[in-house]
């Protein structure tokens, strides 16, 4: 479903450049769940804001569905992110004046769902994370638990192809981060596909797969065995 084929990104210029990812590549299949890990600076956000189409790499190829995401404009590339792509970060990107229910349809409203339809599955989508009581409540009148999870539900009301996720439980303590990956578990037991950034082993457990990134470069990629 994703492939990357030696993809660099090099920021700045001259003497001041700094090489954050260099020839990697990989593939991700549907339905897999990814932990990627790695030091602070070895390249795992810069990864993932390519992988999310936030960001495009300096050289190298990218394949996400069978569509390249190379010599694309910004319009094209933010239309694949409407469509393909869920976002969960650190510390959640919430908007504070909307309530739960309308954070959670913001990636619908350039879309051409109607507002009604929106708010329907906006709602749908708060139940699944189990916030339907809370759709009127603003983020301050939430705890960073129940943040996170309309961050989720606002990642998945798209239909996403894919979940990125960087840090997403990195402002949670111990007991909600428990509760958030087990959301995400059965969120992939449902089908979906999730690649998650954690600096945490006890959170990465939780994937199939681990990429581990030094520098710039994968250094190792391996499947777990669970039964
Ligand atoms: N916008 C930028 N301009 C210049 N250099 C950058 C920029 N963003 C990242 N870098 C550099 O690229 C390298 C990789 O950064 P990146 O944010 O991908 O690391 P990371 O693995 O996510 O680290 P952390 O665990 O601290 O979040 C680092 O050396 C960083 O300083
Ligand atoms: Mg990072």
């Amino acid at each position: 479903m994703i492939r990357i084929d030696n993809i660099c990104r090099t920021y700045g210029s001259g003497e001041t450049q700094v090489k954050a990812l260099s020839n990697i590549s990989l593939t991700i299949e549907e339905n897999e769940f990814v932990a990627v890990m790695g030091t602070s600076g070895s390249g795992k956000s810069t990864l993932m804001s390519i992988l999310g189409c936030l960001d495009t790499p300096t050289s190298g190829e990218y394949l996400l569905s069978g569509e390249s995401v190379k010599d694309i404009d910004d319009i094209a590339l933010s239309k694949i992110r409407n469509t393909k792509i869920g976002f969960i970060f650190q510390s959640f990107h919430l908007l504070p004046r909307l309530t739960a229910l309308h954070n959670v349809i913001l990636p619908l409203r350039y879309t051409d769902v109607p507002q009604e339809e929106a708010e329907q599955r906006g709602m749908e989508m708060l139940e699944k994370v189990g916030l339907a009581s809370r759709s009127h409540h603003k983020p301050n009148e939430m705890s960073g638990g129940q943040r996170q999870r309309v961050a989720i539900a606002r990642a998945l009301v798209n239909y996403p192809k894919v979940i990125f996720a960087d840090e997403p439980t990195g402002n949670l303590d111990s007991k909600t981060s428990v509760d958030i990956m087990n959301l995400l578990t059965d969120l992939h037991s449902q089908g979906q596909t999730i690649v998650m950034v954690t600096h945490e082993e006890d959170i990465a457990a939780y994937a199939l797969r681990t990429i581990r990134m030094q520098d710039g470069v994968v250094i190792e990629d391996k499947l777990c065995t669970k039964q």
